[in-house]
């Protein structure tokens, strides 16, 4: 199966504008492709304008792409009409196993075979969802993190029926695309970043859920130490350099009966009412009831500083030749 070259991509189709799409909208706007977004809810293309008026801002001082224009951007409820002429289409609907290989069959009856189809999925297998689909070798995932038009990773895999070149396809697409891909051997549950993610998450609930710890300690201590050193190098030459001059082996060695301490604690907690209510109220008071809006806004400048810091903004132009 051959894919057309990814810099001949134009138009791109997001299908589903909530959190994700809206955010991936933004990014390929920016970078000066023709973007239809495309979601049922009456109420979301007004959610939709309104993400764009706040995210617009951050995007220009980035740098745009040099054609990337605000009114290139068009938002239909009717998928058929996103869908038109796409050179690639980006799935953002919910994180529904059977929502997801529905929609992924009505799409695959509608865009020609040669165009690759991604999913945004948390979680949810390609093999899965493209069960039921005709042409299954041209779909992927391609899992952003939020907010996807600022944090520069997303996984890319295949599921069982997808194309290798589909999935080296997409790699070098979103590369072109201003993104940091990250091609998965394997079809793993939940990627690479999300397991790292939940492995953390599920600790959080225990100290919370047991009132050893509250969510303002919790965030206090990965913002002020560990978070610091992940913007940088991530957990396992951390610990490398945190060894010594045997480095990691020493780490192992040394740390090894802390791995088989009772602080390892590897099923989630029950997430009962009172957690629910622990964690919302530990985090109305670290929000310190500022509106989200508030709280969207100083997070995407500060990740845009430290974005710069790093050396790891898109360069203005990146995707450069759409016209
Ligand atoms: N929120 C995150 O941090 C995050 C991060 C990475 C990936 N994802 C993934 O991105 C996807 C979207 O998540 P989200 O957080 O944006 O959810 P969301 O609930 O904010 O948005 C989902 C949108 O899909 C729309 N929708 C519902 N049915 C649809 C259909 N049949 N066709 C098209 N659109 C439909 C809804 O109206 C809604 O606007 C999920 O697969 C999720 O796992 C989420």
């Amino acid at each position: 199966m051959t894919f057309r070259d990814p810099s001949t991509v134009r138009r791109i189709a997001i299908v589903g504008a909530g959190v994700i799409g809206s955010g991936w909208a933004a990014h390929f706007l920016a970078r000066g492709y023709e973007v239809a977004v495309q979601d049922p809810d009456p109420v979301a293309a007004d959610r939709f304008w309104t993400f764009l008026d706040a995210a617009w801002p951050t995007l220009e001082g980035l740098g745009l792409a040099p054609c990337a224009a605000r009114h290139r951007v068009s938002f239909s409820r009717d998928i058929e009409t996103a869908l038109e002429a796409a050179d690639f289409v980006q799935e953002c609907a919910p994180d529904d196993r059977e929502l997801k290989a529905e929609l992924f069959a009505l799409m695959d009856a509608v865009v020609p075979p040669g165009i690759v189809i991604a999913s945004s999925t948390s979680g949810i297998p390609m093999t899965d969802i493209q069960a039921k689909s005709k042409h299954p070798e041209r779909m992927v995932v391609g899992h952003p993190f939020n907010p996807p038009y600022l944090i520069p990773l997303v996984e890319v895999v295949g599921g069982r029926q997808t194309a290798a070149a589909a999935v080296e396809w997409a790699t070098a697409f979103y590369r072109l695309a201003g993104k940091w891909s990250l091609r998965l051997d394997r079809e793993l549950l939940g990627f690479v970043a999300n397991r790292l993610q939940e492995a953390l998450w599920r600790e959080v609930l225990h100290m919370v859920s047991a009132g050893e710890a509250t969510v303002e300690q919790i965030d206090a201590a990965v913002v002020h130490g560990p978070g610091v050193r992940w913007a940088i190098m991530g957990p396992c030459l951390t610990f490398h350099l945190a060894g010594g001059e045997q480095g990691i082996r020493h780490m192992l060695q040394h740390f090894e009966h802390a791995l088989l301490e009772p602080w390892c604690r590897m099923e989630a907690p029950p997430l009962t009412d009172s957690l629910y209510e622990r964690m919302e109220e530990g985090c109305r008071q670290a929000a310190a009831d500022r509106p989200m809006a508030e709280l969207i806004r100083d997070r995407d400048e500060a990740l845009v500083r430290v974005l710069a810091i790093l050396g790891r903004l898109p360069a203005p132009g990146s995707s450069t030749h759409l016209g």
